[in-house]
């Protein structure tokens, strides 16, 4: 009894844990580019699977859509004007990429892909800008992000303690017996 009732309660956890890795950071300079990564795990598709792809900024600013297959601008919010590109070759792999040219201050944010066929997929990507450096320094290599790691132990704590919470709620609910 006592082993199925931890069992239940890890599950959140697993699914919270799961839930991070959705997001990927990206950072860009003032007047460069960025490629947004947002890929699907199937790769062999073909153009009628490719029904609907949605980006868009902070869940409704239109960034890029591609429908059936073909690039629509139609509904794009001006700021993104002719700045969006995507990579055509890449779609029958599941890749569905954007990249975002002469990065502004306000380009910062989160961005949403949607990716709707058979398996649909939703993931975020979080752009943050940075002025460029003046010249170059000496390469550092590239070390682990701090903030990511905090982000997932962040994630597993509260992870934890909700699943924990379920799990004292869940034994004050049941009927004790006598
Ligand atoms: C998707 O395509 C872009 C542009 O060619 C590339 O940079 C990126 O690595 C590709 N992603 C995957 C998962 O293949």
């Amino acid at each position: 009894m006592e082993i199925r009732y931890s069992q239940l309660c890890f599950l959140p956890v697993f699914l919270f844990i799961n839930g991070v890795s959705l997001q990927e950071s990206v950072e860009g300079f003032i007047g460069g580019s960025a490629v947004l990564p947002c890929s699907s795990e199937e790769s062999t598709l073909t153009v009628q699977d490719i029904e609907l792809v949605l980006w868009r900024r902070n869940y409704d600013q239109n960034v890029y859509e591609i429908i059936n297959g073909q690039v629509s601008v139609e509904g794009q919010d001006p700021v993104y004007r002719n700045r969006v590109e995507s990579f055509p070759e890449e779609y029958l792999r599941g890749n569905f990429s954007i990249k975002l040219n002469n990065l502004q201050n306000t380009d910062a944010g989160e961005y949403w892909c949607y990716i709707f066929m058979k398996e649909q997929v939703f993931r975020i990507v979080e752009l943050s800008i940075k002025e460029r450096p003046e010249r170059q320094l000496p390469s550092e290599g590239t070390k682990p992000r701090p903030e990511m790691t905090v982000l997932i132990i962040s994630a597993l704590f509260i992870g934890i303690i909700s699943s924990l919470a379920n799990c004292v709620t869940g034994v004050s609910q049941h009927p004790k017996p006598g």
